[in-house]
């Protein structure tokens, strides 16, 4: 390539990216990538030389002129990436392709900022300045002062005001908009394959996207037909699996239509405080990347022209939740109702927080000049900011919880003022990093970092009017992520918290509904906790109760219409899924039964006793089972037992030690 030529496509890279984006109204706003959307703009010198030291030294041979002015641009001085053609003199420009290519699909896909500049010019910028602040430990709540919210209700499970919450709730489930956030990379799991794919317990082995189906399912079936909305958000490292899990089941029930997939762009992964992009160690021209963080979800559904739909078909709220705390959709329903009553913008779902706990406080922030906001506040930022305005840090107060609720990142958004706040921010979500230093220098990375959005930053788009606040729920009911590999699991439950490992979520599944069915007024022995791989679980009895048997604690109570005529031995395996109503049930052994819609099914004088079920040890990986029960140490051994499956619409008993009869 004649030098002349390139050094005027080089023209533009001095511009900032700003300068080269001005912000203009969204439906002007080009989608173009930044680097396409150069022009000949403020030619400098700079550019000049390194265009024609890359050409003599051999690293643009081989490229197109378009392809050797992305090679100048990302050598250029505003993007600081040269490192990555140190050898590119004798490198095949099939392999350089390959890398500019990959630069060149992340420039299209970062999302523009609140000042206009997108792509990865953007991206280097916002990094740079980021980890600035982060190098020199700059506080980013310095002056401000912190209360508890003021708007927001602490639950507790059963009593009146619950079931009233819940009511309202419950009724609008059928104009809620679920979004899943389902981009993440689950390193801290180590599984290898994507985290809504495991059973979210193994009794009935449904996994955590097929409960969520089912939970749409369910709305379904009790309203009439009217369908709910089903948003997963994919990045690049799950699209493929997570579309290929709903394929090969059929959507799990929901019709393909009634689910909408965004996938988020990952972005380059950052070594220095300069923002160098990462080559990988197996192939340098592939470049390190890394998810954005969940708060994509906000840009993507901006951006998708979803919400528009959604309001014209009467949907008032929209429910973000993560992908393996599936006993948050216990608790969802009395949070919109709580959203509703106090009129919230935004409700977080919290549980109570102990001191010093790894989980995010919802706090109200006060800044010296200007409007407060509801806002989670990380764990490790907590402590220093409550004794940097004079207070005690992050201690327990008389109920010997934190006051600030622990955050745990379902979030219930009010439809209309979460649509036109994305309008009127572009969307984009605001960023923070969070390397972790080698050294007291805080120059040297551990291993690289990235930028990351969060979606519970989401009040900082919010108008100062909009009302934020909380919903608290007891543990037990509502929080069971998984997140951990057992060795972290065993050290966690060693501190006397909660493990995080599927193990972990899956007792916590038996446990609430254990503890579900006797605020039912049933009788439900507890079983001695079991021990697999190093870690204490309470996995006996299990008890598997699908959305489409209880959507809300209300219908739970009325479906164990029987109260203290159900009991249910520690022995026992219990699993029911459908139209399914306890009335008279004496349960020493396992019994499961299935109602498919249109069957309706009553247990009355029901006395089933056999040798049941039991937990037996397995090795991680062991050959012929999934490696998603596999990797909990555990399997259930289901031999014998009354498994009965009703499939023809119709009114039917359940009695005796099993037998089925048609009313
Ligand atoms: P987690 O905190 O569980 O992080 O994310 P993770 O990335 O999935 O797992 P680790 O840290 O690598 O072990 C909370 C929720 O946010 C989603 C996750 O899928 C999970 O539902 N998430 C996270 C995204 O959708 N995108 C992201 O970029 C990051």
């Amino acid at each position: 390539m004649a030098f002349a030529t390139l050094s005027c496509l080089l023209l533009a890279l001095c511009v900032p990216a700003a300068a080269r984006s001005p912000r203009r109204p969204a439906a002007a706003r080009s989608r173009r990538a930044s680097l396409l959307a150069m022009q000949t703009a403020g030619a400098g010198g700079e550019a000049d030389s390194v265009a024609a030291r890359l050409e003599t030294d051999g690293v643009l041979s081989g490229l197109t002129a378009e392809e050797a002015r992305l090679v100048c641009w990302l050598a250029s001085e505003e993007m600081g990436q040269a490192h990555l053609f140190a050898g590119w003199s004798a490198a095949a420009p099939d392999d350089k392709r390959r890398l500019l290519r990959q630069v060149a699909e992340m420039d299209a896909r970062y999302p523009e900022d609140a000042a206009g500049a997108r792509g990865l010019a953007a991206y280097v910028s916002h990094a740079r300045t980021l980890l600035a602040e982060s190098a020199a430990d700059l506080n980013p709540f310095d002056g401000y002062t912190v209360s508890v919210p003021r708007d927001g209700e602490r639950m507790e499970v059963g009593t009146a005001s619950f079931r009233a919450d819940e009511a309202r709730g419950g009724a609008m489930l059928k104009d809620t908009v679920f979004v899943l956030v389902a981009g993440g990379l689950g390193e801290r799991l180590g599984f290898d394959g994507i985290k809504v794919a495991l059973p979210a317990e193994t009794l009935s082995g449904a996994t955590f996207l097929e409960i969520y189906c089912t939970a749409l399912r369910a709305i379904e079936e009790r309203e009439g037909g009217r369908k709910a909305p089903l948003v997963i958000m994919t990045s690049e490292d799950t699209h493929a699996l997570t579309e290929a899990l709903l394929l090969e089941h059929g959507y799990y029930g929901l019709q393909p239509s009634q689910v909408h997939l965004l996938r988020q762009a990952n972005v380059p992964a950052l070594g220095s405080n300069a923002a160098a992009f990462v080559a990988s160690e197996e192939d340098p021209f592939t470049l390190l990347t890394k998810p954005h963080g969940h708060g994509d979800v906000h840009t993507l559904l901006h951006g998708s022209g979803l919400l528009p739909a959604f309001a014209a078909e009467g949907r008032s709220h929209v429910v973000f939740f993560q992908d393996t705390n599936v006993l948050a959709f216990k608790a969802i329903p009395a949070a919109l109702g709580v959203s509703e009553r106090l009129g919230l913008a935004m409700n977080s779902l919290a549980v109570p927080r102990a001191a010093g706990e790894a989980a995010g406080a919802i706090c109200r922030l006060q800044p010296p000049a200007g409007d407060g906001l509801v806002m989670n506040v990380e764990y490790n930022q907590l402590d220093a900011l409550l004794r940097s305005t004079g207070g005690a840090g992050d201690e327990a107060d008389g109920s010997g919880y934190s006051p600030y609720p622990g955050n745990v990142n379902t979030l219930v958004v009010a439809l209309g003022p979460y649509a036109d706040a994305l309008a009127a921010s572009g969307g984009a979500m605001p960023e923070f990093v969070n390397p972790k230093y080698a050294d007291a220098s805080r120059s040297v990375f551990k291993k690289p970092t990235r930028l990351e959005c969060m979606m519970q930053e989401l009040p900082k788009l919010l108008p100062a009017h909009a009302t934020v606040g909380f919903t608290q729920f007891e543990r037990w009911f509502s929080f069971s992520p998984v997140k951990n590999a057992i060795g972290d699991a065993v050290a966690q439950a060693a501190k006397g918290n909660y493990a995080a490992s599927p193990g972990a979520g899956e007792a916590a599944v038996y446990e609430a509904n254990a503890a579900l069915l006797r605020l039912a007024g049933a009788t439900v022995e507890a079983g001695a906790p079991s021990s697999f791989l190093g870690l204490t679980l309470g996995l006996s009895p299990p008890i598997s109760l699908s959305p489409r048997f209880a959507l809300t604690t209300d219908e739970l109570m009325r479906r164990v219409s029987g109260g203290a005529a159900v009991r249910i031995s520690a022995a026992s395996a219990l699993e029911l899924d459908g139209d399914i109503e306890l009335s008279s049930l004496d349960l020493d052994g396992a019994l499961s039964i299935r109602a498919s819609p249109g069957v309706s099914v009553v247990v009355r004088g029901a006395t089933v006793r056999n040798a049941g079920w039991c937990w037996e040890s397995v090795e991680p990986g062991a050959a012929g089972m999934p490696a998603g029960v596999s990797i909990r140490g555990y399997a259930l051994r289901k031999e014998g037992g009354v498994q009965i499956e009703l499939q023809e619409p119709g009114r039917y008993e359940v009695s005796g030690g099993g037998v089925v009869t048609r009313l």
